[in-house]
């Protein structure tokens, strides 16, 4: 998967940007507060439709503009699409080679893109909330349905909970709905659980090129048990019958996979709550990893964002990154200082400078 070129009208502090790439790597250089980020993010953006660091959407419209716009060019096995990401006051508008789509569902996993940022560790050790919402975009980009059957959940969840409210309880009618909710528990289920197995076949490999050690496992929590679909469905319905009365006085659905979770064990000590800052970077470092590989498994080469991450880390770690998304991988890096970046990448790199909303194509520093 190749960005080849990027149009941001009115994002963040640009007003209009072309930009075209040419080369695999693509270093985006400047000082602070210049707009090197805001590039990723209209990546990421462009990919998903959602800022991986805000959620107003909104925010991402240049100040005093009524709309923003992001529009790409994505090489794909010899295919060119060209894809587009409009925000406004009203809402939110995607199309995909100027077709409109009804379904934020049938754009996202289109462009697959893989996000490093400094803000990573609050991942693993931020609230479950936070695991929640990574987890769903990471597996809604590897699975086409995925975010549709989450969309179904959510909505006879929404459902549920408003009928917990009820004054005039139908019994019967509850059951079926908890019926449903059921059904799409364990699907969602079904899918997470893939998708957590597979980190796990390649993050202890990952983790060990990097520390030299190798007891770290991912561990998906969740309230949804059992060998067999009919056995889940029999443990679920047992575990709904158990809650009713607390659900009924609470007045929401207290159980299903909406309540969620994954942990990381580093040396069997669960990192989430005990981990030290490092085990947390490298615990997030090593999971993202692991996706480009997930993705490899499929012939998807997913397009890399590094933001900032260079500066941070030490050389051991910087050099096991560059290991593993080298060669066949679109990177796009920020940083403030080139030096902090490995001479291999720079090498072979399209260098851009950022000044005030301004790119200019660089030549290299020697
Ligand atoms: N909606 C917006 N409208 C106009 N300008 C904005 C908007 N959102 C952010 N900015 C501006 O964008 C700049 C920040 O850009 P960005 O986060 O890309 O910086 P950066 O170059 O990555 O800096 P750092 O090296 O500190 O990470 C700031 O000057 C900020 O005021
Ligand atoms: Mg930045």
């Amino acid at each position: 998967m190749i960005l080849r070129k990027i149009l941001l009208t009115n994002f963040r502090n640009y007003s209009n940007l072309e930009l075209n790439f040419d080369k695999k790597i693509n270093i985006f250089t400047g000082n602070n507060a210049q707009g090197k980020t805001n590039i990723l993010e209209a990546i990421y953006v462009l990919s998903l439709t959602k800022s991986h660091r805000c959620n107003k959407d909104l925010f991402l419209i240049k100040q005093d503009s009524l709309f923003t716009k992001i529009n790409g060019e994505v090489n794909n096995n010899d295919l060119t699409n060209k894809y587009e990401v409009l925000i406004n006051k009203e809402g939110k508008r995607v199309s995909i080679n100027n077709k409109i789509l009804k379904k934020m569902s049938n754009y996202i996993s289109n462009i697959n893109c893989i996000m490093f940022c400094p803000d990573d560790l609050e991942i693993i050790k931020g609230s479950p909330s936070t695991r929640r919402t990574f987890l769903n975009i990471e597996i809604g980009q590897f699975y086409n349905n995925y975010l549709k059957i989450l969309n179904e959940y959510n909505k006879i969840l929404k459902s549920r909970n408003e009928y917990l409210k009820n004054n005039k309880f139908d019994k019967n009618y509850f059951d079926i709905l908890t019926d449903k909710l059921i059904e799409k528990n364990i699907d969602i289920y079904y899918y997470r659980k893939e998708f957590i197995e597979k980190i796990n076949n390649y993050i202890i490999t990952i983790y060990k090129s990097i520390t030299k050690k190798d007891k770290i496992k991912v561990i998906y929590e969740t309230f949804v048990e059992g060998d067999n679909e009919q056995d889940i469905r029999y443990n679920l319905r047992e575990k709904y019958d158990r809650v009713f009365d607390s659900e009924l006085y609470q007045g929401m659905t207290l159980i299903g996979v909406h309540r969620d979770d994954f942990s990381v064990y580093i040396d069997n000590i669960k990192i989430n709550n005990y981990g030290s800052q490092g085990q947390h970077r490298i615990a997030i470092l090593c999971f993202k990893l692991a996706e480009i590989e997930l993705y490899k498994e499929k012939n998807i080469n997913p397009i890399i964002l590094l933001d900032d991450i260079f500066s941070e880390l030490d050389v051991r770690k910087k050099a096991s990154i560059i290991k593993y998304i080298n060669n066949d991988l679109q990177v796009f890096i920020t940083t403030t200082d080139l030096n902090n970046i490995n001479k291999k990448l720079t090498k072979n790199a399209d260098i851009f400078k950022v000044s005030k909303g301004k790119v200019t194509r660089g030549e290299k520093d020697e």
